[in-house]
């Protein structure tokens, strides 16, 4: 499986640092939706969906948290723990977010607006999915 791990380019000066996204530059689609995800509880997984059209740019803009990609037959655990690295999801990946430190902000960068129909919510249905997709 592969996973899309960007180094985001960061402008780091003595008052911090600072990093833009945009299309075209450093996220790879246009942007219809942000959202963002706080004061999750560490022991409380999120996620455990697939989208069927949907691309994502994730990354933890403070804290840290495990991010699983499952493509149906490989699972992959990658963790985020940095403003400057984020996590290409393309469509047809279940992923699960998992150990979130108290201190987390997980932000997501999203190519279409919310539309439940191109959520799979339910795993049996999502390998069904990959398997006819073939991510
Ligand atoms: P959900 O995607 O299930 O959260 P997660 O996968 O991170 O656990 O979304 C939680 C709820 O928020 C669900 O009822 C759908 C709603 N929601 C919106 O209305 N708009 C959005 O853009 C998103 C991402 C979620």
């Amino acid at each position: 499986m592969a996973v899309s791990i960007l180094q985001l380019k960061s402008i780091n000066d003595s008052r911090g640092g600072l990093v833009y996204l945009e299309h075209p530059g450093q996220c790879p689609f246009e942007i219809k939706r942000v959202y963002y995800l706080f004061g999750m509880d560490p022991q409380v997984a999120r996620g455990f969906h697939a989208h069927k059209e949907l691309r994502q740019l994730i990354m933890a803009v403070a804290g840290s948290f495990e991010l699983i990609l499952d493509d149906g037959v490989t699972r992959h655990t990658t963790v985020l723990d940095s403003p400057t690295k984020a996590c290409l999801i393309e469509p047809g990946y279940w992923r699960e977010m998992h150990n979130c430190s108290r201190d987390c902000v997980i932000l997501v960068l999203a190519s279409e607006r919310y539309s439940e129909d191109d959520y799979i919510r339910d795993y049996e249905k999502f390998l069904i999915f990959a398997r006819n997709n073939g991510q």
